[in-house]
């Protein structure tokens, strides 16, 4: 795109509608906050300059942005309408020639294509407009008898016949510099809200005689802006759809993709099978795994022909290949393991390695350690990582190792290679390699002791 291309995203409202303490951009859309998807689009744009008009909840969207380096904040400390906002950036465009493009921060559907066409246009100001069935509260393009654009009118300032007409603002605009710099100098506030409306830019600018075009875009829906819960529920799941629908035409199965939320950092390959009621974030999925109902996962990367069975939820975690997770595990951050592992029912795994081929099939508790490949950790197992105070330590299990059901390893402890614990042991001492541990009671029978014992 071209070079002298900058980007403002206004997001210093409150969003009052939203009735929130967060700040409305900051309000996810498919797990991230709206304005990160605004700025994902920025960022397909290759502008020169991006900058955020910041405000209400400054510090948290400042911090909300620390992953795009690249953007510049400017403040509105008062949010006196979208004309003063704009106002704000003026000492740093000032510095600039070329293109402003205005984005919202509340209108997070846009597509980089669906811009294409108004990039093109070279007005003094070009708007993005759609042909709503219902204009609703949007900004009426009011249009002069030769059919070219004389103003944008907002809803509330309308007369009823303004008020009918169904082409409305998208928010989205291009603006040549050198133009919009004084007629933003001369906005007023005379209008029913008491604001500088960025969308009287536009008559300003007709009666000096510019042009000023308006782009009509072909799928009204990637127009809305979220000023409520009602819009952030309905962009939520047009996002979704088609999320979904790109990884269905790309060979992903999913069984049930209205219940199936996957945000839009995903990489899924062909032949995945996605069950119905999952949530998949910033995630990445190997061909032939299988991911069962009702799981979430959430920043992990998993192996090829891996099938995390239902319920299961792993969070920062990394599963090789031809593994088995679940039902109903949960891997905590830092779980790693390597191809052919075997998770079964509630097992719970935390900042811990499991090497290939080894098995937690049921009921266990394995955090802070590493265990090497081939080692079966029996039923009901627990690493006692934690001393009750301050600290953690770390249980090292080697290659080959059996440990028996219900058994402790309370760390710091090894066990070597190749040993057996036996079951109901509490290990509490390092263990040479290919040794017999048994730490409980030896067993006593009476023989014909019960029965004596029930006739007194
Ligand atoms: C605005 C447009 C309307 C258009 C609609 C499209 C104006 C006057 N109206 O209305 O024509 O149809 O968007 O979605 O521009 N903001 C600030 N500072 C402020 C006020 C707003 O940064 O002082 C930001 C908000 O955070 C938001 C964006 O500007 O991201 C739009 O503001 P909002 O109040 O939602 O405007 P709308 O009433 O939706
Ligand atoms: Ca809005």
């Amino acid at each position: 795109m071209s070079s002298s291309l900058h980007i403002l995203v206004l997001a210093a409202g409150q969003g009052k509608r939203m009735h929130s303490s967060l700040p409305k951009v900051l309000h996810p859309v498919l797990f991230r906050p709206m304005l990160h998807h605004v700025l994902d689009l920025a960022a397909a744009l290759s502008p020169k300059t991006t900058t955020v008009v910041v405000g209400h909840g400054e510090a948290e969207v400042r911090e909300s942005c620390a992953a795009y380096p690249e953007v510049r904040f400017v403040r509105q400390a008062e949010q006196k309408g979208t004309g003063h906002a704009v106002q704000q950036a003026v000492p740093l465009l000032q510095k600039e020639t070329g293109k402003l493009m205005v984005l919202c921060g509340d209108v997070v559907l846009l597509q980089p294509s669906t811009l294409e066409p108004l990039l093109a246009e070279s007005g003094s100001a070009n708007i993005l407009t759609a042909v709503l069935p219902i204009p609703g509260s949007y900004g009426r393009i009011v249009r002069a008898s030769n059919g070219g654009v004389r103003a944008i009118r907002e809803q509330v300032d309308c007369t009823p016949e303004e008020k009918a007409l169904c082409e409305v603002n998208s928010g989205v605009y291009t603006f040549d510099l050198s133009a919009l710099l004084p007629a933003l100098a001369s906005l007023g506030n005379h209008n029913k809200q008491g604001e500088y409306y960025l969308t009287d830019v536009i008559e300003i600018l007709v009666k000096e005689g510019k042009r000023v075009e308006a782009v009509k875009m072909a799928d009204f829906r990637e127009m809305i802006g979220i000023n409520d819960r009602i819009a952030q529920a309905e962009v939520e799941k047009i996002l979704r759809d088609r999320v979904n629908s790109k990884l269905l035409a790309s060979g992903v199965s999913l069984q049930d993709p209205q219940t199936t939320w996957i945000d839009t950092l995903c990489e899924i390959a062909p032949d995945v099978r996605i069950e119905s009621g999952c949530q998949i974030v910033a995630s990445q999925i190997s061909t032939g795994s299988w991911v069962e109902a009702g799981s979430r996962l959430t920043n992990c990367q998993i192996g090829k022909g891996t099938r995390i069975k239902q319920g299961s939820y792993l969070e920062n975690s990394v599963v090789g290949d031809h593994c088995a997770v679940g039902p109903y595990a949960h891997l905590r951050p830092g779980s790693h393991l390597h191809e052919g592992v075997k998770i079964g029912n509630f097992v719970e795994i935390k900042k811990s390695t499991l090497g290939a081929g080894s098995k937690a099939s049921h009921l266990a508790y394995i955090g802070d350690a590493t265990v090497g490949a081939d080692v079966n950790l029996g039923c009901g197992f627990i690493t006692c990582n934690f001393d009750g105070g301050p600290r953690k330590h770390q249980t090292v299990i080697e290659d080959g190792v059996f440990i028996g059901s219900d058994s402790q390893t309370v760390a710091p402890v090894r066990i070597g290679k190749g040993s057996y614990v036996a079951s109901g042991s509490t290990v509490t001492e390092d263990v040479p390699a290919d040794s017999l541990v048994i730490t409980r009671g030896r067993q006593t029978t009476k023989p014909g002791y019960a029965k004596k014992y029930k006739k007194e």
